[in-house]
């Protein structure tokens, strides 16, 4: 990892007495006055109350006031974000005003930040822990990799500041929150890197630096060969960057049920020969943003080590025109055996996750979750903000939108129903990789890749519109998001067959 690590220190301490470069105080909107910001009010003469009364400062939902000069309290400048009304905060609220309240400061490096933990807000307090480590993170981190000088910097230390009288924070939350926030910096960066540096051998070697405690594999183009990887092989062969198939084992949670992840790993999507125009194609180095979210997760995993069975697989390629590439009208033959006609080189993710659901499928895995920036008929269907959720299995696909909406995150459902399948029906093959028509796309391809997981209780995410950001936001840089990380960890430390 490139970005330096997090670095979080729970603090039972007055508000007043802390020392920090910036204070960062959340304020819930309305009459709701937090005795731990109460002390800070009363330090600073009143200065909180008098802004809200004179409407300098409402609490609006990520509104921000820097106070420049505080007088009264230890801290050298106090920033005020509004947290929104009491009846509306969320994780995905709180973890929302922090980033933004962040994302002011980051732009140098900073000794001290301190974020005050407010005694009473609608969400338990490990919620709370991972809603601010999980913003700061967000606000710590951007796209400017390859810059003389850097843009963002992760400040050295991030004090979390409860008062004197709460209760002190729990320890495993802040440790969760730290590792969650290396993870998702790290999914990022992965996403944000040239796809010239981040092709298909290079992302595997980054795999290959989980840690002891994940047992990495790696497979090369014979392996491939040999393991009848068709699809994978298929789409690997417009390109001079030779294809590979990354799995990675954590194994600690004895003869319990196993947990398979299985993420898009498309280093570079041109479309192929199907290929894309230059607006369409300029983002393509993030079609490996849910191979990078299931690999930071093993890596946190790795870090957290909660007794659970959870594998990676991770298929990688370059989608390119090249002379040898996969033609409209081939066919090819999946590792399940099953032969899909080529219609369409740029649906290309489906094809190489066909082979990779059914390799996992084959270890009989409890429960099965892609992820996959799959289709832009999703985008369309839901917008850039939120994923399609798909399933074989209601009980699973609903434990799987339970863990996204506890982690902060947002997927909607979209229906699977028997009658998507005649659009996959081909007249040469078993299946074909596009259908006749747009409507429908993102069931279409959530469709075809259920006939590879083996009637394993399999969800899909299509993670298109989530995945990457065109545009800087109050709340984070553009670029790579490490989407749904949070949710795969929120879902593998919870793992367990209901
Ligand atoms: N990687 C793209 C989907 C995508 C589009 C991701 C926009 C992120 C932003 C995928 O491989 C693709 O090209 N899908 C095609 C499928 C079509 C040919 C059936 C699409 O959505 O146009
Ligand atoms: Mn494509
Ligand atoms: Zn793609």
């Amino acid at each position: 990892m490139s970005t330096r690590p997090f670095r979080f220190t729970p603090l039972a301490l007055a508000l007043s007495h802390v020392d920090a470069d910036w204070l960062i105080v959340p304020v819930i909107r309305g009459k709701h006055v937090d005795p731990v910001i109460a002390e800070l009010d009363v330090a600073l003469g009143g200065d909180i109350s008098r802004l809200i009364e004179q409407a300098d400062f409402a609490g609006k939902q990520a509104e921000l006031l820097p106070l420049h000069r505080p007088e009264g309290v230890r801290a050298k400048r106090v920033l005020l974000v509004g947290a929104g009304p009491y009846q509306q905060v969320t994780r995905a609220s709180w973890h929302a005003a922090v980033a933004t309240a962040v994302r002011t400061l980051t732009g140098r490096q900073w000794n001290k930040i301190a974020v005050a933990m407010p005694a009473d807000v609608p969400l338990g307090v490990e919620a709370l822990v991972l809603a601010v480590t999980g913003g700061v993170a967000q606000g710590s981190a951007g796209p400017g990799l390859r810059k003389k000088e850097a843009a963002r910097f992760v400040p050295d230390e991030v004090i979390l500041v409860s008062g004197p009288t709460s209760p002190a924070l729990p320890q495993a939350a802040v440790a969760r929150g730290t590792v969650e926030a290396d993870c998702v910096t790290f999914a990022r960066e992965l996403v944000n890197l040239p796809p010239s540096d981040m092709f298909p051998e290079s992302f595997a070697a980054r795999a290959g630096a989980c840690g002891k405690a994940v047992a990495c594999e790696i497979w090369d183009e014979a392996r491939l060969v040999a393991e009848r990887m068709g699809a994978v092989l298929g789409v690997a062969r417009g390109s001079t960057r030779p294809p590979r198939f990354v799995v990675l084992r954590y194994l600690n949670g004895g003869s319990s049920p196993t947990l398979a992840l299985v993420g898009k790993g498309v280093t570079f999507d041109s479309g192929g020969l199907s290929l894309k125009t230059t607006e369409q194609m300029a983002d393509m180095k993030c079609d490996m943003a849910g191979g990078a979210a299931v690999l930071a997760t093993m890596k946190a995993l790795a870090e957290l080590k909660p007794e659970v069975n959870v594998v990676g697989y991770i298929p990688l390629v370059e989608n390119m025109p090249g002379g040898r590439a996969m033609k409209l009208g081939d066919v090819l033959t999946a590792r399940n055996g099953r032969t899909i006609e080529v219609l369409n080189t740029d649906a290309e993710g489906r094809l190489i996750l066909a082979d990779a659901l059914a390799y996992a499928a084959e270890a009989k895995p409890g429960h099965i979750v892609d992820l996959a920036t799959l289709t832009g008929a999703c985008m369309v269907g839901l917008g850039t903000q939120i994923a399609g959720l798909m399933g074989n299995h209601p009980d699973w696909t609903e434990r799987v939108r339970v863990a996204v909406a506890r982690a902060g995150e947002r997927a909607w459902p979209l229906p699977l129903d028997a009658d998507f399948e005649e659009m996959i029906q081909s007249k040469v093959a078993d299946f074909k990789n596009t259908p006749q028509t747009r409507y429908g796309g993102a069931i279409a391809a959530g469709k075809f890749l259920e006939q590879f997981v083996d009637g394993v209780p399999w969800v899909h995410l299509d993670i298109a519109g989530p995945a990457w950001a065109d545009h800087d936001s109050p709340a984070r840089d553009a670029g790579g998001t490490g989407a749904f990380v949070h949710t795969l960890i929120e879902l593998a430390l919870t793992y367990r067959v209901q």
